[in-house]
């Protein structure tokens, strides 16, 4: 047989994987005449800049400047060498690859995970026979039949039930001579040596998929009460928790028909709401949504529905993982549930009709932030009217639409009982006195980053909104610390080691993790020395107006993710200069030394920030 060359195989990649169908695959694309735009994955924007040539299977995006062939556009969305992006591609088509094009750790890899899959549905197909074809499974039966759910439903997510048994797995694994350390790889079995035993017993499984279908872990749930509710694979080399959609690979044709995803937390919403028609409803598995479940949804529908139980959709971290959907450019919804339900009891209460009669009174996000503020103040007298006042206004000043501002404002008034004129009048001046105070603390920064010589306007804009974003995530996150002793201790162990960039803020910074506050949280304010009380009694004032709970991990996570990609601009930038020849007297050793740093910096990044792809 001729041996492939290499020119023979890209153009066969190419040619058998469509840049339309292959983009489509990870951003929601619209057909504009002859080409096709969406928002771009690179970078994040909210109006559609992203387009594809289908005649030309080019991409091009006019935001950020990306572009290339369908080969470069996986290299960068799936983070791929070029012989790795064509690897995926080819297998993607169902072209064969001759072996000799798989590198060894790839093919290794690809083998891993492929064992891990037929493993994972042999176990599967194992507790299917259980929970149908036993005695044992009878009462796994009779515990769905009490749920509401149907065989047909139940067989639609291949449910299954581990016996009680310690090794009812192990021993048909041993009878068929397949390997338990490879077992135990997948997070079927624990144990090792010789006493290898079942991870999963006397337990309801749901096989977790991957958006193709394979089944990568297990959620396996007690038919009574006790800990824990839900027992769910291990990591493997296939499942990672918080990057998987439960029942994703059920509702992708859902999702594309209604041009909307519903998120809800539990494998049992999913089943439910499947079974009664709405089937474009995937689980986040009862964790806040992730940056790579985000990205995940965002693949498939830029239209997102939450419909986390009241006491969920509230949490600081639940509202940051809305955050990061909005942010993505999503389009984002949050459907008020009535307190005490999730959408299993809802829809088994109230049916499809009435569980679509709440996803139609979803609120969008920031209405559903504004009703948070003024369910925590009494709008019957004065003072709470005042207070939720200023508490929405600092809210409001993130909304960049005049339009929707203006709704807001009115929405506002009606709520807590003022007219529509005095709610403008105040806004007015809530405006005016922010102006105010940014001029006080502009001409402050000036004088303490420039010893007050470099006027504000010679500074590059973009880096001076950098700096700003950094100031702000150190401000959040001390203000985070300040609310609840409990996000404080989270995070000291962290916080010691980070240096903040503002000189007041790394010194109240560093005092709060230096100190030893045994009483009432926060600290009186005497416990802190002149020259940070200022700064102190000033973020106990905004935590007063502003009392969402602040996501103090997450912000951490962002301020070390803004110092890693700043410190890698500033290096490239010095590399680019020495490159073109224009700075003199730059030794090539040092350039050396600066490009071997950055190659660290950019492996910190990637380890840390796995899926981050800002650094354009
Ligand atoms: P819930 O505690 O809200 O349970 O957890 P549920 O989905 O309503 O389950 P039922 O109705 O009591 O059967 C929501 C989701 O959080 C994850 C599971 O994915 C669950 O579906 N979870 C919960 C766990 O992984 N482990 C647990 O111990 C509990
Ligand atoms: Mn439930």
């Amino acid at each position: 047989m001729d041996r492939l060359t290499k020119e023979q195989l890209i153009s066969d990649v190419k040619e058998n994987n469509d840049i339309v169908a292959v983009v489509s695959e990870y951003v929601n694309l619209k057909q504009r005449g002859r080409s096709f735009t969406g928002l771009c994955p690179f970078h994040s924007e909210k109006t559609p800049s992203f387009t594809v040539s289908r005649e030309k299977q080019l991409f091009h995006c006019f935001g950020c400047g990306a572009g290339g062939d369908v080969i470069t556009f996986i290299m960068r969305i799936e983070n791929l060498t070029f012989g790795a992006a064509l690897r995926f591609l080819a297998e993607r088509a169902g072209i064969q690859l001759p072996a000799f094009q798989l590198s060894p750790t790839g093919r290794k890899h690809r083998e891993e995970r492929e064992r891990l899959y037929r493993l994972n549905a042999f176990a599967a197909a194992f507790y299917q026979k259980i929970l149908w074809q036993t005695k044992t499974g009878e009462k796994a039966v009779a515990y769905l039949e009490a749920r509401g759910i149907t065989r047909a439903t139940a067989e639609k997510f291949g449910l299954g039930y581990a016996p009680p048994q310690w090794t009812a797995l192990v021993g048909l694994f041993r009878k068929k001579g397949i390997a338990l350390t490879e077992a135990e790889k997948a997070g079927l079995v624990c144990g090792g040596g010789d006493g290898f035993y079942d991870r999963f017993r006397d337990r309801l499984l749901f096989p977790i998929t991957n958006p193709r279908g394979q089944i990568i872990g297990f959620g396996g749930r007690l038919l009574g009460d006790g800990q824990p509710k839900y027992l769910n694979s291990p990591e493997t080399l296939v499942y990672q928790k918080g990057r998987s959609l439960y029942g994703l690979a059920e509702a992708r044709e859902g999702i594309r028909r209604r041009g909307q995803v519903i998120v809800v937390e539990g494998y049992m919403d999913v089943l439910q709401a499947h079974q009664q028609g709405i089937d474009e409803v995937v689980a986040s598995s009862g964790t806040a949504l992730t940056p790579e479940q985000v990205r995940l949804l965002k693949r498939y529908s830029d239209r997102v529905l939450i419909a986390y139980d009241a006491d969920a959709a509230g949490q600081a971290a639940t509202i940051r993982g809305l955050d990061l959907l909005a942010a993505a450019g999503v389009q984002v919804r949050v459907v008020r549930l009535p307190v005490g339900e999730d959408p299993d009891s809802l829809l088994r209460k109230e049916g499809a009709a009435g569980f679509r009669r709440y996803i139609a009174e979803s609120v969008d996000l920031f209405t559903f932030k504004l009703e948070f503020i003024l369910a925590k103040e009494d709008v019957t007298t004065p003072a709470g009217k005042a207070r939720a006042v200023q508490r929405v206004f600092s809210l409001l000043t993130q909304v960049k639409d005049g339009i929707l501002r203006e709704t807001y404002l009115k929405q506002t008034a009606a709520v807590v009982g003022v007219s529509e004129t005095t709610i403008y009048d105040q806004w007015r001046i809530h405006l005016y006195n922010l102006r105010k105070n940014k001029q006080r603390l502009d001409i402050k920064h000036n004088q303490r980053h420039t010893n007050g010589i470099a006027p504000a306007a010679q500074q590059p804009p973009a880096v001076l909104a950098g700096e700003k974003e950094l100031l702000l995530l150190e401000r959040q996150l001390l203000r985070g610390c300040l609310q609840e002793k409990d996000y404080f201790a989270r995070i000291k162990r962290t916080l010691i080691e980070v240096k903040f960039s503002d000189p007041h803020y790394d010194a109240l910074r560093h005092q709060l993790v230096a100190g030893d506050f045994s009483g009432a949280w926060p600290p009186p304010a005497g416990a802190f020395p002149p020259e940070t009380r200022a700064l102190y009694l000033e973020l106990l004032a905004e935590n007063e107006m502003n009392p969402l709970p602040v996501d103090v991990e997450g912000c951490l996570k962002r301020l070390r993710q803004r110092q890693l990609t700043d410190e890698i601009r500033r290096l490239q930038q010095e590399v680019a200069v020495s490159l073109d020849g224009e700075a003199e007297g730059v030794s090539p050793s040092k350039l050396q030394e600066n490009l071997a740093l950055l190659n660290e910096l950019h492996k910190k990044l990637r380890e840390e920030f796995p899926t981050f792809s800002g650094l354009i």
